[in-house]
């Protein structure tokens, strides 16, 4: 790597990097330029909180750093690799093999059980059926939600949804796990075992968690809390966290 903005950096590679980038989106004659020249490093293993007003660039960011958008200008490197170098089954194969992903609306299917939304992406993976139905099991497990697998979302309260999704992700074994708002649409009881699990898979697993939440107790378990305006960082900053890894029963 000799990219002149790197030479002061830390030795370990960091897991994600924006060098320079720029996204900008047009509809019909409205032109909205959403991150210009921006850069960014995520270091490896740690849970990266991202804040900031509405329509500042969040989701723009997290879908072009997990390889769901492409960038206008600039370099976005993932665990190494250049996204923008690779063809779409590449960055498919990279997605699924690489990438976990948690939304604000769960996006689970209605006609499959908890146990069924955990498996299919891995059968999607290349796994054997036993090592499949090991591994959903074992991320059910995880969140709680294995006396509840056999269930339906239409069947599970917001929480458990939520849950479910975090284990589909995590049964991927991903190096990278993005989460956009994902308390957002939950009570507090819940949100707060949601921002558990995140905190969780980052510090037990080493898996790199980017999570975009307005949750000030997001905040409290991030190991990094970055401000967003206007498509910049304003403020980047690292906290203290409390070492509560508690598992959910
Ligand atoms: N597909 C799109 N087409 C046109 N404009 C878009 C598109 N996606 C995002 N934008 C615009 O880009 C800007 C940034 O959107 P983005 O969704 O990244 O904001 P955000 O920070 O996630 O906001 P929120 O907190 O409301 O989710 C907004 O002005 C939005 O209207
Ligand atoms: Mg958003």
């Amino acid at each position: 790597m000799t990219h002149p903005a790197a030479a002061s950096q830390p030795a370990t590679p960091p897991a994600l990097q924006a060098i320079g980038i720029s996204k900008a989106f047009l509809s019909g004659k409205l032109h909205t330029q959403v991150l210009e020249d921006f850069s960014l490093r995520i270091e490896a293993g740690e849970l990266t909180l991202i804040s900031g007003p509405s329509g500042c660039g969040k989701s723009t960011l997290l879908a072009i750093l997990s390889g769901l958008q492409k960038v206008d200008g600039g370099r976005v490197l993932a665990l190494g690799s250049e996204l923008g170098q690779l063809d779409l089954r590449a960055l498919e194969r990279f997605r699924l093999q690489h990438t976990g992903f948690v939304f604000q609306g769960f996006n689970l299917f209605p006609a499959l059980s908890a146990f069924e939304q955990v498996e299919l992406p891995l059968n999607h993976m290349g796994l054997s059926r036993d090592e499949a139905r090991a591994r959903a099991r074992r991320s059910l497990e995880e969140v709680g939600m294995a006396p509840r697998m056999k269930l339906r979302p239409s069947e599970l309260s917001g929480g458990e949804k939520q849950r479910v999704a975090i284990a589909r992700a995590l049964a991927k074994e991903p190096e990278l796990l993005f989460a956009d708002e994902p308390t957002s649409a939950l009570d507090a009881a819940n949100g707060q075992m949601i921002i558990d699990i995140l905190h969780r898979i980052a510090h037990t697993h080493g898996t790199t968690v980017l999570c975009v939440s307005h949750d000030p107790r997001v905040v409290v378990h991030a190991d990094r809390v970055l401000a967003m305006e206007d498509g910049r960082i304003l403020s980047d900053r690292r906290t203290h966290v409390p070492t509560n890894d508690s598992k959910v029963t």
